[in-house]
């Protein structure tokens, strides 16, 4: 006897199927669509033997079904039910990883023969599974994180250390992942983490931003173009979608893709091909998609603006990245982690933070995530004086003060135009100083323009000299 999860919108052939395996002594559990199929292989406990599994379904088809399914347990024995004439896309779908398929209409004989053949695979595999298990089990003790994986994401907290075992657990398949969250939670780190830890990762990593492209723009880089299919296309270009061949592709912000561009990357995603733009031929790629966005999507899907097939496409396994504010205990390591980085970077002086200004930072509210985070932490790189950041050193709303307090304050006997010089002189001194003498990088360090910086070096004499001329004393 085994345990078999039928899934069929029709609810004839449904009923027909279970009763028919039945009959010949299974245990038979039956759902009328994707997302409930879905539910019900996830609840099983055991899990099911095999799953049979129509193709064609709203708004979770089989091929869909598939790829989640896989995605827990890439050995899991999938069978299709086709209608007549969709033999194709059975055999792409085999290609895929479903086991077999059957062609409506069949006979109870053949459905029964063809069920015990995938079960004795599906035993088959159950075992060499529990082996794999537990080699890996005594394999990941010993390795350490990777360096370029998930090692790469700073975090103790719990959120955090789920979503490394996470990103480790779903790398190891080929299903698309939906990265979520908020602006600067780390959603491209965590997709790139995901190429490192997979088996992809000798191959490419490929970037695309939907949200900053133009649509005609968007369409020509995913897809390449021939020579000659519009105007300015001198010559043949290769899109992303085949420069990624072998690896992985991140389509960020996914959630700012027009309705027209949603169609076609479904249908690349379905069926695993496509044409260049002016192209006829079809092209297959391998390619392992991760989207990411910080749009609610499944909002998106309810208002209409996102398709809905689309989005269960992408959302095979959704990520989510939790935002700081519900890790405060991250931002002590993530703040050290930025501060050696820099360090290093600006040949600064700086090893850490007073108790106070960790303290300071810990409370912050970091609506702008890890990179405001980030951000802050150079921001005190360039205002610290000590070996330690301090109070003072931090961006004033974050030190709770008013700008004038944060700085020392030069005495009144002088005017107000020299005051605001002498101070002036005296940051752009201390930025240059941290950006070891390069200009534009005093420039970004100061938030101007290096134009401005010219001139100004020029206004104070400074010149090429830097902030060794005499006199300069930087003591504070
Ligand atoms: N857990 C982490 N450990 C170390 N660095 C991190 C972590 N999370 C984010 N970062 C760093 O924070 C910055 C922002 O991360 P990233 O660009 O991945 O965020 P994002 O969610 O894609 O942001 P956006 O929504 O603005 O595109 C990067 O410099 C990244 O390296
Ligand atoms: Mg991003």
């Amino acid at each position: 006897m085994a345990a078999i999860l039928v899934v069929d919108d029709n609810e004839s052939v449904r009923e027909g199927v279970a009763t028919a395996l039945h009959r010949s002594g299974h245990q038979v559990s039956i759902a009328a669509d994707g997302p409930s199929g879905l539910a019900a292989w996830q609840a099983a406990s055991p899990p099911f033997d095999v799953v049979i599994t129509d193709l064609k379904m709203t708004p979770m088809d089989g091929m869909a079904l598939l790829d989640a399914i896989h995605a827990e347990d890439p050995e899991a024995v999938v069978l299709f039910i086709t209608g007549h004439g969709t033999v194709p896309a059975a055999v792409s779908a085999m290609r895929e990883g479903a086991f077999d398929f059957l062609e409506k209409p069949f006979s109870a004989e053949l459905l029964r023969a063809r069920v015990e053949k995938a079960l004795e695979v599906s035993r088959g595999r159950a075992q060499t599974a529990r082996l794999a298990r537990e080699n890996e089990h005594l394999r990941a003790k010993a390795a350490p994180p990777s360096d370029n994986g998930v090692g790469r994401l700073i975090g103790d907290s719990a959120p955090m250390q789920r979503l490394r075992d996470l990103i480790v657990r779903v790398a190891r398949t080929d299903s698309s992942v939906l990265v979520l969250g908020e602006s600067g939670t780390g959603k491209e780190l965590v997709a790139s983490a995901i190429h490192a830890e997979s088996p992809r990762a000798a191959g490419p990593f490929v970037t695309v931003n939907c949200g900053a492209l133009a649509d005609s723009l968007l369409e020509s880089e995913l897809f390449g173009h021939e020579k000659g299919a519009f105007t300015d296309a001198h010559s043949r270009r290769l899109g992303l979608f085949e420069m990624a061949h072998g690896g992985t592709l991140l389509l960020d912000e996914i959630g700012d893709v027009s309705p027209a561009l949603q169609v076609r990357l479904l249908r690349v995603l379905q069926e695993g091909t496509f044409q260049r733009l002016g192209g006829e031929r079809p092209i297959r790629v391998d390619v392992r998609v991760v989207a990411a966005t910080h749009r609610d999507l499944e909002h998106e899907v309810g208002e209409g603006r996102f398709r809905e097939d689309l989005f269960y496409r992408l959302n095979v396994v959704p990520l989510e990245v939790p935002p700081l504010r519900e890790r405060p205990e991250d931002v002590a390591l993530l703040a050290e982690h930025f501060l050696d980085r820099l360090r290093a970077r600006t040949r600064s002086q700086v090893e850490g933070f007073t108790t106070e200004a960790m303290e300071r930072l810990k409370a912050w509210p970091w609506k702008g995530n890890v990179r405001e985070l980030e951000n802050c932490v150079e921001h005190c790189l360039v205002f610290a004086d000590g070996k330690r950041v301090d109070l003072g050193d931090l961006p004033a709303p974050i030190a709770g003060m008013d700008p004038g307090e944060s700085m020392p304050v030069p005495s009144l006997d002088i005017p107000l135009n020299d005051a605001l010089e002498q101070l002036e002189r005296r940051l752009i001194m201390r930025a240059w100083e941290r950006a070891g003498g390069v200009k534009t990088e005093t420039a970004r360090l100061l938030g101007i323009k290096p134009s401005a910086l010219y001139y100004k070096l020029d206004k104070y004499g400074l010149g090429d000299r830097g902030p060794a001329g005499p006199g300069d004393d930087d003591s504070g």
